[in-house]
């Protein structure tokens, strides 16, 4: 099997499913695994842990009363279920808010494959509700060439192809076509985006990069500079047509980046570093707030992510209803006892139950969602029930998007990666008409 420089899978090789040897925890982004225990179990990843390794804060209650207050609107269900669950500086985000300074979102893809499943739509459905909630400038970034330095085989050519097919997808979230940019780093690198990458890269020693991602003597160079390339778009001044041509004033401007919690500890707390050290003509530079979101479990449970090469352990959105239906009930991961007796007597355990935290995700209805949860645990409900409404969200949800996606043409593509003004609140170089 093709491991990266840290002995992980790389995105074109099966992920082994079953770690037989004892092992710690693991996430950054080239692998996801819970602890394996003595018995080569693998375990629910600790999230809690996660914070306190990272170094990043907990979102409480309090910010998120404080987010209700602000912004004027109830925090997404995400929020409300500790589903997007750490943060750094956001607080800082809502201060420029409540103040009408500006900010942007930035999150990214790396267009591996055409396979993207339902784990991969969370951070861009929650970045979609982020736009519309602050009405800001989006920026999308296309990993393209992260993908073909970082993987095996795959040719430019078949990267490239990957990136438009994965922009339809993300375009048929429902990103508003006004405040959202997305760019192929292929296409995108020159410019003031590129004279940031060298900004970025100049300030980042051989020794920190091998600390931050581990790379040794045999990574290829490509992958080495990378970071700087996924850290230069947290910078407002890398679009100029978007922000404006004047430095001084967009090196402050800050971006808030939602993502899955693996993307934390290399580019973005890398990049947060540099900003501190940087000034341009004196002013220093906004560091990238960020948002974190934990991971949609695999079928076979709360151990991993669901992975794109591995059709068993995800829901794709290409799937039909049927293949929906067949996939939950044979792999879905069931918190249930051996039998129905046993069942009724001691409930199922909902905190690994993948039928149930999938509609955690997919659920909102909260009381409907307590509701199940107290039937499940006390042993009223039994697995096939749970697993039959799961199916019966999953399927809803997947059909939403494709009947959406349906809709995404070249056309559509080439309008949200054409560089241009975009148009959102108080921006005063291109007002809503
Ligand atoms: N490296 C990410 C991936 O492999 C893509 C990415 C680029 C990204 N910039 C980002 C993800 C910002 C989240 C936020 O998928």
């Amino acid at each position: 099997m093709a491991t990266n420089v840290n002995g992980a899978a790389l995105d074109d090789s099966p992920i082994p499913q079953a770690v037989q040897k004892q092992s710690k925890q693991t996430v950054d982004p080239y692998n996801v695994s819970g602890e394996v225990g003595e018995d080569g179990v693998v375990k629910a990843i600790d999230y809690n842990k996660l914070v306190d390794e990272f170094g990043t804060k907990k979102i409480d209650d309090e910010l998120l009363a404080r987010f209700e207050r602000v912004t004027g609107k109830r925090p997404h269900h995400f929020l409300r279920r500790g589903i997007v669950f750490s943060h750094r500086d956001f607080e800082l985000i809502l201060d420029r808010y409540e103040r009408g300074e500006p900010f942007f979102l930035y999150t990214g893809r790396g267009p591996s494959s055409d396979s993207v499943h339902v784990g991969h739509t969370i951070p861009f459905e929650f970045t979609k509700w982020l736009q519309d909630t602050f009405d800001v400038p989006l920026i999308i970034m296309m990993t393209d060439d992260e993908k073909y330095l970082f993987s095996e085989k795959k040719t430019i050519e078949e990267v490239q192809g990957y990136c438009s097919n994965n922009a339809k997808d993300i375009i048929a979230i429902g990103f508003d076509p006004a405040k959202t940019f997305i760019f192929s780093d292929f296409d995108f690198v020159g410019g003031a985006f590129y004279r940031n990458i060298v900004r970025l890269s100049k300030h980042i020693t051989l020794n920190q990069a091998r600390a931050i991602f581990g790379f040794n003597d045999s990574t290829n160079i490509g992958r080495i500079h990378f970071g700087s390339i996924q850290g230069a778009t947290s910078w407002a001044s890398s679009f100029p047509h978007i922000f404006g041509e004047d430095e001084s004033k967009t090196v402050g401007i800050p971006a808030l980046i939602p993502c899955a919690i693996d993307q934390d500890p290399t580019d973005f707390r890398m990049t947060r570093d540099v900003s501190a050290r940087l000034k341009y003509q004196g002013k220093p530079y906004a560091k990238p707030s960020l948002i974190h979101a934990l991971f949609l479990p695999a079928l076979q449970g709360p151990g991993t992510k669901m992975s794109a090469s591995i059709d068993e352990s995800a829901i794709f959105l290409r799937d039909t209803p049927n293949q929906i239906k067949n996939k939950i009930n044979k792999y879905a991961f069931s918190g249930g006892k051996v039998s129905a007796e046993e069942h009724r007597i001691h409930g199922g355990d909902t905190s690994v139950d993948v039928a149930y935290q999938y509609l955690r995700f997919f659920l909102e209805d909260d009381e409907e969602l307590e509701r199940l949860k107290v039937e499940y645990e006390s042993g009223r409900m039994l697995t096939g029930d749970m697993k039959a409404i799961c199916i019966k969200e999953l399927q809803k949800y997947v059909a939403a998007f494709q009947e959406r996606r349906a809709k995404v043409d070249d056309e559509a593509v080439k309008l949200f990666m054409t560089r241009r003004p975009l148009q959102w609140r108080g921006n005063p170089r291109a007002p809503r008409v």
